[in-house]
């Protein structure tokens, strides 16, 4: 947990309980469970229309659960108009006023809850200094940059301290680079401030850098929660494991369970030789296992594991320090590998036949719904 410098506007406690939205005989949001910490950062991550928004929007208060609870701090705020929640918020869109100038923009929040002249300049001079703009307060917004604005409106959702931080998407509108910056920013505003944030976004590597945890959402439900190494390396599913940083997935019928490994006969014929996994049922049928391209050995590193294949590279990719394989292993078989540039003198060009393999151990069985 992270201790914050700040206690005075330290997080709140947040629980969702069977939260579910319908529209109609649709289903946005299913029945979702969740606990977060006092000063915590989750993230929502999922597939664009998975019931992301729709969640925050229930914590907001700008949408109206079909059932369920939503408590903070142990009591359940359901009833609460939007304005009482004290809840900071920003959007893909942060619609900055046009025509008032940054400090003023900040102070809006404020202002409308009557606070002191004397209060509102020394609050809006921290929340710039916090987001690094207060030598910007005199500019309108069109004189900012995108990801200035975007400062300002987290400026301007961090003036009035809210306890809880709900933030859409906020980097989605920005360029690359500045959205590599804002990451940095947020993760350090983050420490500095103690809120608990809450952050929906379809981008796994923001998911990965910035959160505490990770909740990932599929068609209006949760497929798992986890801190962003055990949704790495124990995706607990299929969909997991294949949306959280990229993988081979492979499935077939189950030929011999013998202790505590598995062999399983791919559609194509070929057999594959992995682990049984702790807590899952022993499979009778059919099993998936996951394969992350890392583990796929190449050349004379792959003679002797416990899969091993004569495959063909089909097709490469440059990506910086790294490649990535396409390699054919059977007819109906291909997997993706990532090797460094740099191979012992291995020249892999679309065409080489190469022995290709991965140790039993370094494929993790998932659950194939
Ligand atoms: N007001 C609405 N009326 C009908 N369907 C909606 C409404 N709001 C959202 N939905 C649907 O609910 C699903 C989840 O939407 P949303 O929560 O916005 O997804 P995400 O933020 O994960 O992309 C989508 O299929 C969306 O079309
Ligand atoms: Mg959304």
């Amino acid at each position: 947990m992270i201790e914050p410098q700040n206690k005075a506007q330290a997080g709140a406690e947040v629980e969702l309980r069977s939260l579910s939205r319908f529209y109609g005989s649709f289903t946005a949001v299913h029945d979702v469970n969740l606990q977060v910490a006092p000063g915590e950062f989750v993230t929502f991550l999922g597939p664009s229309g998975s019931g992301k928004s729709t969640t925050l929007m229930m914590i907001a208060g700008f949408t109206i659960p079909s059932q369920g609870d939503v408590r903070v701090d142990g009591r359940s705020i359901i009833a609460q108009p939007v304005h009482k929640r004290n809840i900071g918020m920003v959007f893909q869109n942060y619609a900055l006023f046009p025509h008032l100038d940054v400090a003023r923009n900040v102070a809006f929040p404020l202002e409308m809850r009557n606070i002191p002249q004397a209060e509102v300049r020394e609050r809006v001079a921290r929340a710039l200094r916090l987001v690094r703009l207060e030598e910007f307060e005199n500019r309108r917004p069109r004189q900012l940059s995108g990801g200035q604005q975007q400062r300002v409106a987290l400026a301007r959702a961090l003036v009035y301290e809210p306890p809880i931080l709900l933030l859409d998407e906020p980097l989605g509108a920005l360029d690359a680079k500045l959205r590599e910056e804002m990451k940095f920013e947020l993760k350090q505003l983050h420490h500095k401030i103690g809120a608990t944030i809450l952050f929906v976004t379809h981008d796994q590597e923001e998911a990965l850098t910035l959160s505490d945890r990770i909740v990932v959402f599929n068609k209006g439900g949760i497929s798992q929660i986890g801190s962003p190494d055990e949704l790495y390396n124990a995706p607990s599913n299929r969909f997991v494991a294949d949306f959280i940083g990229e993988t081979n997935l492979l499935s077939g019928a189950v030929d011999s369970v013998n202790g505590d490994n598995c062999t399983i006969r791919l559609p194509g014929g070929a057999r594959l030789y992995g682990p049984l996994r702790k807590g899952f049922d022993t499979p009778r049928k059919s099993a998936c296992f996951t394969l992350r391209l890392e583990s796929v050995r190449l050349g004379d590193a792959a003679i002797g594991l416990d899969n091993q294949f004569e495959g063909v590279i089909e097709e490469f990719l440059f990506i910086g320090n790294a490649r990535k394989y396409l390699i054919r292993l059977a007819p109906d078989l291909t997997i993706t590998a990532r090797a460094p540039t740099q191979q012992q003198g291995i020249v892999l060009k679309p065409g080489t036949r190469l022995q290709v393999g991965w140790p039993a151990s370094e494929m993790l069985m998932v659950e194939s719904a």
